[in-house]
């Protein structure tokens, strides 16, 4: 993770952070690992919670408090009792920043008549169905620290959502099912930066794809892309996999099951385990097994659905989610906007801010460095060029 690297090491020499308490609610991997210390090297006080029950990696957390004696709240598999205390712990200790992934710790944060968060400096939130909840809290009100988008970042919808969560949702099919996809028919089932990396990769395997949306902005984009597009019913019909990255509930429920063909695969990419409505899904099967780790079987008048990871982000809970070179953009960012944050001279208002464009600029400069690449400048003639209203260059 170069980018991130080069903030680490410029964080230990200014140690901007110095006693800022952050609480972070994040996959916890190896990444994570390396941002976390990025924060403590800047002299943050940290700790860590799991922004989801399956995605811990054990001997990630267990390294982090052996070897640098931080606070780490997470086992793989935890309880949602246990995930709900180990939120609880992070809250308890009165952090002065949030970083979180899927908005569950920002919101605890609000809980009481005198919320923790109204005496924070401000928040970070690592996905869209986190950002989704946090811009409800604030249209009703009642959001009370900052929030900055990073997940709306340019660096971040463009190479994180796009080629991350693209790459590595194929990456947790693969590993769980073995199944070829080249010649299946791979349907998408929401059409974000996410389902576009998806449905791209998929393409690139040797499937055909299918889109369903109900954007018809979307919709038309995906058409010209040369996917077919149609509603998730008509597609249930003809799917071998069905990959859920809507952010919304309940995309694919028993209509739809009852139309899938023997031997459907049917993964989530999206934050939280409800795309695919797994109550209903145990309410229609008339038996269910697992056939191997983290595929369950049910079977539905003779034929075989096979749901992976019980619903739960795929990529994560069966792969090891993104690769380190787009999370060491989101990490970056997540540090730099942090260290803005602390720096501020006026506090930012309760409302969900956007990532500020320098820095988005600071990260992709400072990939493109790690990674040998050079571009062109404007020079000053074309500089003013843009800027200045002139009339047409030419004659006739
Ligand atoms: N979200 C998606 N991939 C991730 C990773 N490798 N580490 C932390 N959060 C992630």
């Amino acid at each position: 993770m170069p980018v991130l690297s080069r903030v680490a090491e410029r964080f230990a020499g200014e140690r901007p952070l110095e006693g800022v308490k952050i609480a972070i609610c994040l996959h916890v991997t190896a990444e994570t690992a390396n941002l976390l210390r990025a924060l403590a090297g800047a002299g943050a006080e940290v700790a860590l919670c799991a922004a989801n029950p399956l995605s811990t990696q054990d001997d990630v957390a267990a390294a982090l408090v052996e070897i640098d004696g931080i606070e780490v709240h997470a086992i793989h598999g935890e309880t949602l009792a246990q995930y709900r205390e180990h939120l609880g712990a992070l809250v308890a200790g009165g952090p002065w920043i949030a970083i979180d992934d899927g908005a569950e710790l920002i919101e605890a944060l609000h809980s009481g008549d005198d919320p923790p968060a109204a005496q924070m400096i401000g928040a970070t939130e690592e996905t869209t169905t986190g950002l989704v909840q946090l811009r409800a809290l604030e249209r009703a009100g009642v959001l009370a620290c900052p929030v900055i988008a990073v997940n709306e970042s340019r660096t971040e919808r463009a190479f994180n959502d796009r080629y991350g969560t693209g790459q590595s949702t194929i990456d947790g099919i693969l590993r769980a099912t073995n199944v070829l996809l080249a010649g299946a028919v791979v349907v998408v089932i929401g059409y974000g930066w996410t389902g576009k990396g998806i449905a791209l990769r998929a393409a690139g395997l040797g499937a055909t794809v299918i889109v369903c949306e109900v954007d018809p902005l979307r919709a038309l984009e995906a058409r010209m892309e040369g996917f077919e597009v149609m509603p998730a019913l008509q597609a249930a019909a003809r799917g071998d996999v069905f990959i859920t990255v809507t952010g919304g509930r309940e995309v694919l429920s028993e209509e739809h099951f009852g139309a899938m063909r023997d031997g459907a695969i049917l993964a989530n990419a999206g934050h939280f385990d409800v795309e695919i409505d797994l109550p209903a899904l145990e309410r229609v099967a008339g038996s269910r097994r697992d056939v191997r780790p983290l595929v369950e079987e049910f079977e539905i008048n003779g034929r075989r659905i096979n749901l992976l990871a019980r619903g739960r982000v795929v990529n994560l809970a069966a792969a090891d989610g993104h690769p380190s070179a787009v999370m060491d953009l989101s990490f970056a960012s997540q540090a730099l906007v942090v260290e803005r944050l602390v720096k501020a001279d006026q506090p930012l208002s309760a409302a969900v801010h956007p990532v500020p464009e320098e820095v988005d600029r600071e990260v992709a400069r400072l990939k493109l460095a790690a990674l040998g690449v050079e571009i062109d400048s404007l020079s000053d003639q074309q500089l003013a060029y843009l800027k200045v209203f002139s009339p047409a260059p030419h004659d006739g």
